[in-house]
């Protein structure tokens, strides 16, 4: 088999960057290791920057975006029993969406679908080959058979645990990795959300997030323990956390019902530098993790997948090397900002056991914000997604 750009990953990176090579004339095949049932009902993140919107358009993959997609013009910080919001739109006149990354995958894939160009799902074993060469392939196993796709390019899409990120020699690689003794315990609910906006809340009993899906749907998620078993947390218990550290004005708003899911996900974060060896580019979560406070995962996959693409298409379409080349350094400088970002918005919003006096600067920190119409500013742009950055 041949193709122009073997992807390794059907997660949103993947997918996009198929989807905008497809546009460009540029042919590619995605290899996926899971089904396409797993890969389409496995619960994400669920809020988008404009740019993504933006980028989701110009992939031709965001109708149904624009038809169910709640728009966000701001959200609310809370402590103790302080709270107030930030005006994302009257500060920027930009907005945020909130949409799952599990109906984008799902648009994403029906888009492939629709061309006649689906991933091909259940593959295993796969391996990848000379990527230091001109003439690069990825072996794999599909039905008990074994394959081999010869690229000129290949990314590797495949999340934080994927093989492609172990085709870079270790020697060449940069690891830049910090985790956290605290983790995300997850739930979603057939519920209205307890206010039209996200609340984002530091508790003297930690951190919880009133998130959504849609006006019907809501996704809620509260900082525990890194050694927390989920089945220690029944739906009752979890209401009981949630309403409590939202505190006494919110509380009584929050409508109870059934989990539909729950999980837990890690505060780490995890660089890898460089993101290109060769002929392999990495992008999304196979070169880098951040924490989840401020949702800049999904989009960091998703400007990773804009940014190669257009690398690849200014690499067939003249020849010239040059976007490839300043690819990961570019991508880099997005992903450096937003670790800092999500840093700084867990260390003020979490319970901090092992940092003394903590919750004295966390209050100086929010009241400072509170206060403040440049550092609001500040939060905004960072939460809305860096629009200024300059080429490295
Ligand atoms: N072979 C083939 N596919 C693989 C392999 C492998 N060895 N290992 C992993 N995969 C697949 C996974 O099953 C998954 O579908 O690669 C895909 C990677 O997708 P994501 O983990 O969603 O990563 P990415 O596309 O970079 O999107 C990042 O996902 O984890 C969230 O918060 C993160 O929202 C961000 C987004
Ligand atoms: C989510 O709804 O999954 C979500 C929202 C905002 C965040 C993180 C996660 O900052």
């Amino acid at each position: 088999m041949r193709t122009q750009v073997g992807i390794v990953g059907a997660g949103p990176a993947g997918l996009l960057l198929s989807q905008l090579l497809r546009l460009a004339g540029i042919d590619s095949m995605v290899l996926e290791r899971r089904s396409r049932d797993y890969v389409e009902h496995r619960i994400r993140a669920g809020v988008l920057e404009d740019g993504t919107v933006k980028t989701l358009e110009r992939a031709g993959v965001a109708a149904r975006l624009h038809r169910e997609a709640l728009r966000h013009d701001g959200f609310t910080l809370a402590m103790d029993d302080g709270e107030f919001r930030v005006d994302l739109a009257a500060l920027t006149e930009r907005s945020i969406y909130v949409y799952g990354q599990t109906e984008l995958t799902r648009d994403l894939i029906d888009a492939h679908e629709a061309a006649g160009l689906l991933p091909l799902f259940e593959v295993e074993d796969v391996q990848l080959h000379d990527v230091a060469g001109t003439r690069p392939s990825i072996s794999f196993r599909q039905n008990g058979t074994e394959q081999r796709l010869i690229c000129d390019f290949i990314a590797g899409c495949d999340g934080f645990h994927g093989v492609s990120r172990t085709a870079i020699p270790e020697h060449v690689m940069k690891v830049d990795e910090k985790s956290l003794p605290f983790e995300w315990l997850g739930m979603l609910a057939d519920v209205p959300p307890c206010h039209h906006e996200l609340i984002y809340a530091n508790h003297q009993r930690g951190f919880v997030l009133a998130s959504m899906r849609s006006a019907t749907r809501s996704r809620y998620y509260i900082q525990v323990a890194a050694d927390e078993d989920v089945a220690d947390w029944s739906d009752a218990r979890f209401w009981d956390e949630v309403a409590t550290r939202l505190g006494p004005n919110v509380a009584p708003y929050v409508v109870r019902g059934p989990a539909l899911e729950k999980s837990i996900a890690p505060l780490r974060s995890f660089v890898a530098e460089p993101m290109q060896y060769g002929r392999l580019f990495l992008a999304g979560d196979a070169a880098h993790i951040v924490p989840p406070t401020g949702a800049k995962g999904l989009n960091l996959a998703a400007h990773d997948a804009l940014l190669l693409a257009d690398a690849l298409i200014e690499r067939y379409r003249d020849q010239s090397d040059a976007a490839l080349e300043s690819y990961s350094a570019r991508a880099l400088t997005r992903v450096r900002n937003a670790e800092n970002f999500s840093w700084w918005f867990t260390r003020a919003m979490h319970r901090l056991d092992d940092e003394p006096h903590s919750r004295e600067r966390q209050r100086a920190e929010l009241a400072h914000l509170r206060n403040s119409h440049e550092a609001q500013l500040a939060l905004a742009e960072n939460y809305l997604g860096l629009t200024k950055e300059h080429p490295v």
